[in-house]
């Protein structure tokens, strides 16, 4: 039989998933046969995006706006997706998430909120929300959270030439453990908790950055490119699929082999 990856008959929500990683993320599991509801914080295509996620996959795809750090907003939210689109959750990919690039020097309290706001607690919210939809109906769950090879490393734009992005990077070293703590809590839940590491990916997150800094950098991967999308968004759909039953608390690192190195 050919392997085949199905998430037909249910729903999986997916925070930022309008653009960039989560919306290939929101394709490709629409294309595994889910239905998706697409949280964002404030794009106005954010509803055009989730009308052609829609179309191109015969599924239904509901677009909220909502902000992931506002924890009672996120829960009201889930609590109406499976009315909505008429299947139940039964995948998260907690994928939101910001930056702000700046010497540590000239960094703030504002800086600090704005990035941890919506790539630590943001996600925390989107997992304890889901995570208690699960546990109320004694259903199963995976989730996914986009945490970024960064957690573990920091990123440079030329040879010894830090990025300077301590707030992100310190925020995808925060979410990377907090995969393993979640696991463990709610594995008796069956309720699986993974990270989804990318290496560097051509997203709107990206393409504003110096294109020589884009160039040294691709040239510093192994694989000699950046990631598109797509390559993100397929590895994710293992994750919250059967296919990763025994996988929990673990690190997928799509990165194209940078961490060789
Ligand atoms: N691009 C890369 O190279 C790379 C590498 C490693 C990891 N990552 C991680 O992958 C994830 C997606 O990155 P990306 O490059 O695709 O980003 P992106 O193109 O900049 O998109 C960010 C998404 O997050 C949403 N968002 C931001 N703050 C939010 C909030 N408070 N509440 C709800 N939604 C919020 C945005 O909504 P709106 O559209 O409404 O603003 C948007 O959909 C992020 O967690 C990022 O850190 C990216």
């Amino acid at each position: 039989m050919v392997y085949q990856i199905d998430l037909s008959g249910g729903t999986v929500v997916v925070t930022g998933g309008n653009r960039g990683i989560g919306l290939a993320i929101s394709e490709a599991v629409a294309s595994a046969g889910a239905n998706v509801a697409i949280l964002f914080h404030s794009h106005p295509k954010a509803h055009e995006a989730a009308e052609g996620v829609a179309k191109k996959h015969g599924v239904k795809v509901k677009a909220y706006q909502c902000d992931v750090s506002d924890a009672k907003k996120v829960k009201d939210t889930i609590e109406h997706i499976e009315k909505d689109l008429g299947t139940p959750i039964t995948g998260l990919a907690a994928n939101a998430g910001v930056s702000v690039v700046k010497p540590a020097t000239e960094l703030t309290p504002e800086d600090f909120h704005k990035v941890f706001d919506a790539n630590v607690l943001g996600a925390f919210n989107s997992c304890q929300a889901v995570a208690q939809y699960w546990i109320q109906r004694k259903s199963k769950g995976s989730i996914v959270i986009t945490s970024s090879m960064s957690s573990s490393l920091y990123n440079q734009k030329g040879l010894n030439e830090p990025l300077t992005q301590i707030f992100y990077n310190a925020s995808k070293g925060a979410v990377s453990n907090m995969v393993k703590g979640l696991a463990a809590e709610w594995a008796p839940h069956s309720i699986r908790v993974n990270a989804l590491e990318p290496g560097f990916c051509n997203t709107e997150q990206t393409s504003g950055m110096d294109p020589k800094i884009r160039e040294w950098q691709a040239s510093s991967v192994p694989m000699g490119r950046f990631s598109e999308p797509h390559e993100q968004g397929e590895p994710a759909v293992l994750l919250l699929s059967d296919k990763s039953s025994y996988m929990t608390g673990t690190i997928l690192r799509p990165d194209g082999g940078f961490s060789v190195y």
